[in-house]
């Protein structure tokens, strides 16, 4: 079986709007990488939950119709990432279904590496 694809587009500080592919299962670092995307330290700690780097910002309604809520973890994580909103996730943590083929998220202005 071949996987579905879908998209995703990535909306720059300056306004810029990158489309990328994605596959199902793929979660939003997947994709960054799988594309070739340069997001300049995006995913740093390749999804380990340690560097915040991957700090996406949702639409509102996109963030409420994300399946799954942010674990304690990537909580702790996303309170060290720099301009954190209502509506943030960390990218490793959002995973590509059906459901959200389409999605729209935004890059913050700055990235934060909470490793260092
Ligand atoms: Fe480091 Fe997501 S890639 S927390």
């Amino acid at each position: 079986l071949s996987k579905k694809e879908y998209q995703v587009t990535f909306v720059r500080p300056n306004g810029e709007k990158v489309k990328a592919k994605a596959s199902e299962g793929d979660s939003l670092l997947d994709v960054v990488v799988n594309n070739d995307l340069d997001f300049d330290g995006f995913g740093a700690c390749e999804g380990t939950l340690t560097c915040s780097t991957c700090h996406v910002i949702l639409k509102p309604t996109d963030y409420d119709r994300l399946p799954d809520k942010p674990s304690e973890e990537e909580n702790d994580m996303l309170d060290l990432a720099f301009g954190l909103t209502d509506t943030s996730r960390l990218g490793c943590q959002i995973i590509m279904t059906k459901e959200l083929d389409g999605l729209e998220v935004n890059l913050p202005e700055t990235i934060n590496d909470a490793r260092s």
